[in-house]
């Protein structure tokens, strides 16, 4: 199963990601592009190390974000992609990419949804005080950070933690949790029931 992961900045779950297909392997999936709306992404740079190719395109020079996203998806259409995987894209999808990929695009969150969304899901949850926070895979809807969730992992906030331990006690969790919802879903174990996700075999 061809799979195309969304990047804009350093790439660390993109990274994870290639390491798991390498290691263990992904249940068959194979990362086949990396898509960037940034130029400079550092992720690209892990994209072409790997050898795997890479679609850049930036906003400026379309009119609607439906235009900009006609453009993607016939990238993807020709690459014969079945599964988009958002790991750290601060683009919002329009309406027909999502009903294109309805079920099919997954996003990673640094909180346990719906606490602490938005682009600063880690320094919000440090600087409200929240003892705890964590990590939510979910599939994408429409509305920002929302969908049905596939799995979360929660991360306690100590006393003693600063915003960049929390930041990498994080991180950590997101390098174990995505490869193993990337495989959920490509072994077919992941069935949208409503605002739910049953996981076969759980
Ligand atoms: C990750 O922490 C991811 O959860 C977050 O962006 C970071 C990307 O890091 N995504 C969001 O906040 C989505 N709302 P990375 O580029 O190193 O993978």
């Amino acid at each position: 199963m061809n799979i195309a992961v969304f990047v804009s900045g350093n790439g660390t779950n993109l990274q994870a990601l290639i390491n798991a297909e390498r290691k263990e392997g992904l249940s068959g999936g194979k990362i086949a592009l990396v898509v960037s709306n940034k130029p400079e992404a550092y992720a690209l740079g892990r994209a072409k190390a790997a050898g795997i190719k890479t679609f850049v395109l930036e906003k400026k020079g379309f009119a609607s974000r439906e235009e900009y996203d006609k453009k993607t998806l016939e990238r993807l259409r020709k690459e014969d992609i079945e599964l988009v995987v958002l790991a750290g894209f601060m683009r919002i999808l329009s309406a027909g990419f999502i009903d294109e990929y309805a079920d099919r695009i997954i996003n990673i969150h640094p909180s346990l949804l719906p606490d602490f969304k938005g682009a600063h899901g880690i320094k919000d949850a440090f600087e409200a005080g929240a003892g705890t926070t964590g990590v939510t895979v979910h599939f994408v809807a429409e509305e920002l950070d929302s969908g049905p969730v596939i799995l979360q992992e929660e991360v306690k906030i100590e006393q003693e933690d600063t915003l960049e331990r929390l930041e990498e006690k994080i991180h950590k969790v997101e390098h174990k949790l995505y490869p193993k919802a990337v495989r959920l879903f490509v072994e077919g174990k992941l069935k949208v029931e409503g605002k739910k996700v049953k996981i076969k075999g759980e």
